[in-house]
């Protein structure tokens, strides 16, 4: 709901009734499904229980009485305020990392445990010459990365073994999806290196439980000999030869940016199988999805899939809660929000708020082509302002390469009714996707 003046509120406070009822019926079930690694089991009771769209339901009702907010949650310790009113989505994520850190206590505690000195956790002193080098490594703002020719051919590799397929499951399509991402990130040298990225999936394990899990010191310390390794060999076309070779400012530790990137490409994987699943349910937009690949051999930019790997997100986004504290007192519509509260922004609830959207619950990719989604500031899959994803124009190359590839020669039959909205969960880790030639 884009607000007027006329109707805005300015933040007002839940009662403690209420807020009980947010942290259990609206925070909980997110955080239970793991916000750092996904738990498949969990994401599939949530999925069957609806659990999502019963939190936009609670969400509605706490706007309805609350008004458009921000609603401060007064929670013992950590008091919290629920961002619900796109203008004001515009201004937290655009007023990073002043007054509102990106750094949140809950991202500490948790990314601690892989990437202590990634970007994403950094206090605002640093951030800048930190976000610098990922922008660099991550070609940030260009729709082909400089490394386009080499991605689209580990795409093309790595694919070619699902070809023989009549049905895609989660297992046969991540196997694959990781063989890609330890190649584009760490190089071919990198392929079967398991060992690293399982650790890796542990301590995001770890971090699921913030402060409360304690460090895992000698994992991480595997983890960063195994990027050493990679990152010395610097395979050519690979972003370990980018870390390797670009320059980077004294408080950049090259090494700790890199556990984000392969972090982020395993939702990524599940936006990518949820996208195949919308355009096999969509056959229209999947033939003209394919229609535009003209060269299979090249790497291309193909708006259609990206169009469609961009619906799946703001549908099923990954990251479904995006967290800022506000590190000084900032007045707000002539109120007060207090230092020290935790900003939480329902991407979730925002993109599926069926009382302002009329696309809540449907497959709508043309309003990422004309441009419009990227104006709305309700939508923000990637987040926004100077901390939004700089890996955004990678990840849709290599996803939307992937699909391409996939459905060059194929096409794909609905896992799911079509015509009935969308469900609000859906979980990946049980998805069957038939295919046919
Ligand atoms: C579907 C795929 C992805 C989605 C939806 C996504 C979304 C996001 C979001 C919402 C944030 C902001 C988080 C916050 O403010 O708390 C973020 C940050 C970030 N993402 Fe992504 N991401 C994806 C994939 C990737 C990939 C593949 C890479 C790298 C190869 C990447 C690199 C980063 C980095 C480095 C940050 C931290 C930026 C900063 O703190 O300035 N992301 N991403």
């Amino acid at each position: 709901m884009t607000t007027t003046d006329a109707t805005r509120t300015g933040p007002t406070t839940a009662s403690a009734a209420d807020t009980a009822r947010v942290l259990g019926l609206v925070l909980a079930p997110v955080v239970a499904q793991g916000v750092i690694a996904r738990r498949p089991r969990v994401v599939g009771a949530a999925a069957r229980l609806g659990l999502d769209a019963r939190g936009v339901r609670e969400l509605q009702r706490l706007r309805e009485r609350y008004g458009t907010g921000p609603v401060r949650l007064p929670i013992p310790g950590r008091p919290m305020a629920l961002v619900l009113d796109p203008p004001d989505v515009r201004r937290v994520l655009e007023g990073t990392p002043v007054p509102f850190a990106a750094d949140s206590w809950e991202k500490r505690g948790a990314l601690r445990q892989l990437q202590p000195h990634g970007v994403l956790i950094s206090p605002p002193g640093l951030r800048a010459e930190r976000r610098r080098f990922n922008e660099a490594v991550l070609d940030t703002g260009h729709p082909m990365h400089r490394y386009a020719d080499a991605i689209a051919r580990v795409v093309r590799e790595e694919t070619a073994p699902l070809a023989d397929r009549d049905v895609l499951d989660w297992d046969g399509f991540i196997t694959a999806w990781w063989r890609i991402v330890r190649r584009v990130v760490l190089g071919d040298g990198a392929r079967d290196d398991h060992a690293l990225t399982d650790d890796l999936r542990r301590l995001r394990q770890a971090g699921n439980w913030s402060w409360l899990a304690p460090r895992r010191r000698r994992r991480y310390a595997r983890v960063r000999d195994g990027l050493r390794r990679h990152v010395e060999r610097a395979d050519p076309g690979s972003l370990a030869e980018l870390v390797a070779a670009l320059p980077a400012g004294p408080d950049v530790d090259r090494l700790d940016q890199v556990p984000q990137w392969l972090f982020a490409y395993d939702p990524a994987g599940m936006a990518t199988f949820r996208a195949l699943a919308l355009l096999a349910a969509h056959p229209a937009e999947l033939d003209r999805a394919r229609a535009e690949v003209t060269d299979p051999a090249a790497p291309q930019d193909l708006p259609r899939l990206r169009a469609a790997v961009l619906e799946s997100v703001r549908l099923w986004p990954t990251t479904p809660l995006i967290l800022r504290d506000a590190a000084e007192a900032t007045d707000w519509d002539g109120a007060t929000l207090p230092a020290g509260t935790g900003m939480v922004v329902p991407a979730w609830f925002l993109h599926r708020d069926d009382r302002t959207r009329a696309d809540a619950h449907r497959f709508h990719p043309e309003q990422w082509l004309d441009g419009s989604a990227f104006d709305d500031p309700a939508l923000v899959p990637f987040s926004a302002g100077p901390a939004v994803c700089p890996g955004r124009e990678l990840v849709l190359f290599t996803a939307a390469t992937f699909l391409a590839v996939l459905l060059r020669d194929r096409t794909a039959r609905p896992p799911f009714p079509a015509d009935r909205p969308l469900p609000a969960n859906l979980s990946p880790f049980t998805l069957r996707i038939p295919l046919t030639r």
